[in-house]
């Protein structure tokens, strides 16, 4: 193989690679944010304990290595290294991105785990949305705690 053809291969092994990093999501499956102004504690921590704390708590079995503790590590993500929730922009967060099926192979919770973990429903998605665009308000102090 010669030189050019090697460049040349390199180039598009790499521009593939910042395809997959820009998250090419179809933003035109997002449910509207809801209108009504989220209630962190009564509207979402019940859903979130329920259908993702469980991979993401304090003591994950998963592999994720993101913990949804608290507001502060919510936001900042885990192995992917990029943050989970980018505070009042919901569209460009891979929080909702994951949560809304938009990226395959990353759907939250993952699909063969939705018996025990349940899928969002499309008012709680809307939430989230509004949750994030509205500055991702999490009380002081309040932690997720394990689903019973
Ligand atoms: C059955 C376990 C499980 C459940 C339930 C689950 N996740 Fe995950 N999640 C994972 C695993 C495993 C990964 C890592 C996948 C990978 O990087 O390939 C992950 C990765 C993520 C990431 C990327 C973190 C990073 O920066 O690498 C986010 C964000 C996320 N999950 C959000 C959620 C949300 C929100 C929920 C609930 C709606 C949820 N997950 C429910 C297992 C789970």
């Amino acid at each position: 193989m010669n030189t050019t053809i090697r460049l040349s291969l390199a180039a598009l092994f790499f521009s593939s690679l910042i395809t997959f990093a820009a998250e090419k999501v179809d933003l035109s499956k997002l449910p509207a944010p809801s209108d009504k102004t989220i209630d962190f504690v009564k509207d979402l921590k019940p859903v979130l304990e329920k259908s993702c704390f469980g991979c993401h708590g304090a003591k994950p079995r998963a592999k994720a290595k993101y913990f949804m503790n608290d507001r502060q590590k919510s936001i900042a993500g885990g192995s992917s290294k990029e943050k989970a929730i980018l505070v009042g922009k919901a569209d460009q967060s891979p929080f909702l991105h994951f949560t809304a099926d938009l990226v395959e192979e990353m759907e939250m919770p993952p699909l063969d785990k939705r018996d025990r973990y349940p899928k969002l429903t499309k008012d709680q998605i809307a939430m989230v949305r509004a949750w994030i665009d509205q500055g991702a308000k999490w009380p002081e102090g309040v932690e997720l705690k394990a689903a019973p």
